[in-house]
């Protein structure tokens, strides 16, 4: 029989609340997930309302807030705080995101929902467990493949052929495009999702690469790669502006070319 409800040790109940010191005067609710497997219990919503004259402006200010003046047991991975690192994706208000550029006013006003990015297992409050989405990066062999012997100084590339990289480069592998992505949700076991896929494309089009075969050959697969049904949630949420969906096209256009 199909289970159509959540088992009850998965089941979110409330949680703490946790109030701003008395006198503050611009106040904004958040509504944190959490969740301690070594407790036993249940995941849970904790509220936390911030005093906003004693913190940054970002959504991560808003968790350091909490995290050094309300409640110290709140876990969250953090480290650039400028959108670097790839470290602070997470869900915020119902969208994957980084917390510390995503500004608090960019978000309709009212209590601030934030929860790990989704479908991934949880290891504690915030900090999903992304060791599947890293070993897919580590699949698609993200370095130079070359046979030919190596230059006495560097590998030279023209301009042009540089340019072949651009909006591929730039991935931070926050995973917020994985995590959103519906295919993924099905099959992240089996199909690489669009962030690994957008750094296969980026080695696809590097000129100084010399192993396009073999790299297309790992992803003729009927799920690695062909489980992107374009639904383009993937480009909506990047937080660099990348458009993993085109990158995936790509390659699928490279697949073909070499059938031609
Ligand atoms: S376009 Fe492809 S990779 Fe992007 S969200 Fe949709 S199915 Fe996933
Ligand atoms: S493509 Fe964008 S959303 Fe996906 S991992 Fe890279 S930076 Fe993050
Ligand atoms: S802390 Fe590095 S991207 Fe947010």
């Amino acid at each position: 029989m199909v289970q159509l409800t959540l088992p009850r040790n998965s089941e979110v109940k409330a949680g703490k609340k946790h109030a701003a010191k008395p006198g503050a005067k611009r106040v904004r609710r958040f509504k944190v997930y959490r969740y301690d497997p070594d407790t036993g219990e249940n995941p849970r919503w904790d509220i936390y309302d911030v005093d906003l004259d004693a913190c940054g402006p970002m959504v991560l200010d808003a968790l350091i807030a909490i995290k050094n003046t309300m409640d110290a047991t709140l876990t969250f991975r953090r480290s650039c705080r400028e959108g670097v690192c790839g470290s602070c994706a997470m869900n915020v208000g119902g969208r994957n995101t980084l917390a510390c550029t995503k500004g608090m006013d960019e978000l309709p006003s009212g209590a601030i929902t934030i929860s790990p990015l989704p479908n991934q297992p949880v290891l504690k409050d915030l900090v999903p467990d992304l060791s599947n989405f890293y070993a897919q990066y580590a699949a698609i062999e993200p370095w130079l493949h070359t046979t030919t012997p190596a230059p006495q100084t560097e590998w030279r590339q023209s301009e042009a052929d540089r340019g072949k990289v651009d909006g591929l480069y730039e991935c931070i592998l926050c995973a917020c495009c994985s995590t959103s992505c519906p295919s993924y949700w099905w099959n992240g076991d089996r199909f690489f999702g669009p962030a690994a896929l957008l750094q296969a494309r980026r080695w696809l089009a590097d000129s100084r690469d010399e192993a396009a075969g073999e790299r297309l050959d790992a992803l003729e697969d009927p799920f690695r790669l062909y489980r992107c049904h374009t639904i383009m949630n993937c480009a909506q949420v990047c937080p660099k502006g990348l458009n993993p969906a085109q990158a995936i096209a790509a390659i699928k256009q490279d697949m073909v070319e070499r059938k031609a």
